[in-house]
């Protein structure tokens, strides 16, 4: 891409509640991101024109449901499937499976939950992403924290053991500008 905006969806319910995946509404908060992202993107982007791709996540499709620009929404862009740690806080998961969550601790990237996925299944569902990504021109991609850990390592260079611990920011817009020499980042914070 010529351009790259990265961001995660708006506050989710089950964010507030401290709930791992699902498919929940934006809470309040998370829908006044949605209200203000138009205007912090067109502010950044300017009159070029942008395609927005979102996950088939409700979260993901709210936040970018006030944006004037076509949207395309991929499945490969879904949040880390949680697997049978679905809908649980990190608390029941360290109550319920205690080895796992120590294990996930140990090798974050490796670990898969049972029935769900590792960060090395998404950077692997994420390919054709970044195929196509290479062949476009300016996307914005509204997605999910575990997703944008592993797009951002790549185009940031983070070690692979790295990315897994890195905060991507709620509420904020990400530009990142692939040159020859490296990519350049901006971040513009929403202050919601
Ligand atoms: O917000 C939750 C992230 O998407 C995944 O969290 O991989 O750090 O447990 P985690």
């Amino acid at each position: 891409p010529r351009r790259l905006w990265l961001s995660r969806h708006g506050e989710s319910e089950y964010n507030v509640l401290g709930l791992l995946g699902g498919n929940s509404n934006l809470s309040e908060r998370g829908m006044m991101y949605a209200e203000k992202l138009p205007e912090l993107v067109a502010n950044a982007v300017g009159d070029q024109p942008l395609t927005v791709w979102t996950s088939t996540l409700k979260r993901t499709q709210q936040t970018a449901s006030k944006l004037p620009y076509q949207q395309i929404q991929w499945k490969a862009l879904d949040e880390l499937d949680a697997g049978v740690c679905d809908g649980l806080t990190y608390e029941e998961i360290q109550q319920k499976y205690p080895e796992d969550f120590a294990a996930r601790d140990e090798n974050k990237f490796e670990y898969r939950y049972k029935g769900g996925e590792s960060y090395r299944d998404v950077v692997t569902r994420l390919d054709p992403i970044i195929m196509e990504l290479e062949r476009q021109e300016n996307i914005l991609i509204v997605t999910h924290q575990a997703v944008l850990r592993c797009i951002y390592a790549y185009y940031m260079d983070v070690p692979q053991e790295q990315s897994p611990w890195m905060n991507v920011p709620l509420h904020t817009l990400i530009c990142l500008e692939p040159r020859a020499y490296g990519t350049i980042e901006t971040r513009i914070s929403a202050n919601i």
